[in-house]
C-alpha cells in the first residue's frame, strides 16, 4: 500500500495525488506552454484538459503580476500572490489542474518583473509564492534551494523521459542594451555580453544540470523560459550571454545526453528552431507561447536562421507525443487553441542519439558505380563478404614483401581501410617503384573481406582483381 502510494506522489508540486502520473509508466503525451494573462479570458485551459496530457509542463509567464492598468509595473510580493490566486480561482484553470500533472519553471512575469534577472529585490518572496501556487511539499529541499530549477524522470528503463525546468532568472547576470534602437523601431536591443563571470544559470545551477544530464534517460526535454536555440531577434534570449549558450550546448555534447528537445516560451509567437550542428544530432528548440499572449493576426515571424517552421498568430500550446515503438518516433507539434495541430516536427528518438567516434561525416560515396562501395560502406560488411571496394589512395607502404594502401592518412582512424597486395599477385617485382603507381590514384578493388586486428581489409591475390580507375585530382 506504502508503495502504491508513494507511485503516485509527483515530486515536486502537482494538483492532487490523485492526478498524479504515475512514475512506472511511460510517458506518451506532454502538453506544454507559456504565457497566459490571468486577466483575459483563456479558453486553451479546457483545450489541453480535453487533450488529456499526461504532463503539463509550465515554462513561465505562467500569469503577469507585473501588469498594473494595462502597463507594466514591477511586482511587490503581495502583488504576485494575488495573481497567482487569480489564476487559481479560473474555472477552466481548476479543472484543468485537477486532472493534470504539472510541472513549471518560471519567466519574468511571474517572477514579477519584466526582463529582470538575479538582480529582481523581490526574488526570494517570488519563490515562496511559486511553491505555495505549485502545492510544493513544506519539507521539499526545492523550497529552501535558491532559485526553482528541477528536474525528474518518468517512464521504466528504455522509455524514460527526463524533465529538466531550468531556472534562467534567479541567477542570470544584468542585461545591456544598445545605445540606441534599431532602425526605424523603437525596440532597443539587448547586446551580447561576453565578460567572463557573466551567468545565465550560476554555478551551482550549472553543477546540478550536468549531473542532470549524466542520468540514463531516452528522451530528455529541457524547458527554458526563453528561446535557447534561436539566436537572431532583439528580445531575451540565452544568445545575449553567448558564452552560456555555448556552455549548455557544449554541456549537452560532452555529456553524452542523447534524446535532448528543448521546449521554450517567451515570444508570443510559435516556432520550431532546429540547430543540426552543435550537439552531434539534430536539435530542436520548440517555442510555444502564448496560451492567451499571441497575436491573434499574422504577424511578421522575428529574424531566426534556425527556423525550421512558424506559427506567427493564434493562441497555442505546444504537445510532445511519443510512440515508444520498437524503433520510437517523437512528434513535437504546436495547437491551435481549438486542439488542431497547426504545425509538427517528427523525429526518430534513434536520430535524437550522437554517433560515437564519428566526429565528421564519411566522404559520401558518390558516382561510384552500382555494386561499388566506399570505404565506409565496405566497413560495414562483414568477414567473408565478397565486395569491390573504390578509394583514393592517401598513404601506404611497401611492407616486406606486400604492398599497404590506405584509404585515409592515418592508418589508425576508424574509417581507413586497407587493400593488402601480396607479392604472390604481381607478376613483376612488387617494389617502392610500384607502390608509386597507386599512391595517390582512385583504385577499384575486388575481393573477399577478411580481417586483420579485428579490422576488415581486403588481400589481393591476383593483379587482376586491383585497377586503377582515374588519376587523383
Ligand atoms: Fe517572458
Amino acid at each position: 500500500m506504502l508503495r502504491f502510494l508513494l507511485s503516485l506522489v509527483f515530486a515536486g508540486g502537482l494538483a492532487s495525488a490523485a492526478s498524479a502520473q504515475p512514475k512506472d509508466r511511460p510517458l506518451t503525451k506532454i502538453a506544454f506552454g507559456s504565457c497566459a494573462d490571468q486577466n483575459k479570458p483563456c479558453p486553451i485551459w479546457k483545450t489541453i484538459a480535453d487533450a488529456k496530457p499526461e504532463l503539463l509542463l509550465l515554462l513561465g509567464d505562467t500569469m503577469y503580476a507585473d501588469i498594473e492598468d494595462g502597463k507594466l509595473k514591477a511586482a511587490s510580493p503581495e502583488k504576485i500572490v494575488r495573481s497567482y490566486a487569480e489564476l487559481a480561482k479560473l474555472e477552466d484553470w481548476k479543472a484543468l489542474r485537477a486532472q493534470t500533472p504539472m510541472l513549471g519553471t518560471w519567466d519574468d512575469h511571474d517572477y514579477g518583473h519584466n526582463d529582470a534577472g538575479g538582480e529582481w529585490e523581490h526574488k526570494v518572496a517570488a519563490q515562496k509564492a511559486f511553491h505555495d501556487f505549485f502545492e510544493t511539499p513544506a519539507d521539499s529541499p526545492r523550497r529552501t534551494q535558491k532559485g526553482v530549477y528541477h528536474a525528474d524522470i518518468f517512464g521504466p528503463e528504455g522509455k524514460r523521459v527526463q524533465v529538466i525546468l531550468l531556472d534562467g532568472r534567479y541567477f542570470r547576470s544584468l542585461l545591456k542594451r544598445a545605445d540606441k534602437p534599431l532602425p526605424g523601431t523603437r525596440i532597443v536591443p539587448y547586446i551580447p555580453i561576453t565578460d567572463d563571470g557573466a551567468t545565465m544559470l550560476g554555478d551551482e545551477q550549472w553543477k546540478w544540470l550536468e549531473a542532470e544530464l549524466k542520468k540514463p534517460a531516452e528522451v530528455r526535454l529541457i524547458c527554458s523560459g526563453i528561446q535557447v536555440v534561436n539566436d537572431d531577434h532583439p528580445f531575451e534570449k540565452w544568445g545575449n550571454l553567448p558564452k552560456e549558450r555555448r556552455k549548455l550546448l557544449d554541456l549537452i555534447k560532452s555529456t553524452g545526453a542523447n534524446g535532448v528537445v528543448l521546449l521554450s516560451g517567451d515570444r508570443h509567437l510559435g516556432e520550431i528552431s532546429l540547430d543540426s550542428k552543435s550537439v552531434g544530432y539534430p536539435l530542436f528548440d520548440i517555442t510555444a507561447s502564448g496560451f492567451n499572449q499571441a497575436s491573434a493576426n499574422y504577424r511578421d515571424p522575428e529574424a531566426n536562421k534556425y527556423r525550421v517552421s512558424s506559427l506567427p498568430y493564434g493562441n497555442h500550446f505546444g504537445m510532445v507525443t511519443i510512440d515508444w515503438a520498437a524503433d520510437p518516433v517523437v512528434s513535437l507539434q504546436l495547437r491551435h487553441e481549438n486542439g488542431e495541430i497547426a504545425i509538427q516536427s517528427k523525429v526518430k528518438l534513434s536520430q535524437l542519439r550522437a554517433k560515437p567516434g564519428e566526429k565528421e561525416p564519411a566522404k559520401p560515396a558518390v558516382g561510384l558505380p552500382e555494386g561499388v562501395l566506399a570505404p565506409a560502406e565496405a566497413l560495414k560488411k562483414k568477414e567473408g563478404d565478397d565486395v569491390t571496394v573504390q578509394f583514393a589512395v592517401e598513404a601506404g607502404r611497401l611492407a616486406g614483401k606486400r604492398i599497404l594502401l590506405n584509404s585515409e592518412k592515418d592508418f589508425k582512424s576508424e574509417k581507413n581501410f586497407t587493400v593488402v597486395v601480396n607479392e604472390k599477385a604481381w607478376t613483376g617485382k612488387l617494389d617502392k617503384a610500384t607502390f608509386d603507381t597507386f599512391k595517390g590514384k582512385t583504385i577499384r578493388v575486388k575481393g573477399k573481406l577478411s580481417t586483420f586486428q579485428e579490422k576488415l581489409q581486403i588481400q589481393v591475390n591476383d593483379e587482376k582483381d586491383i585497377e586503377i580507375v582515374e588519376a587523383k585530382k
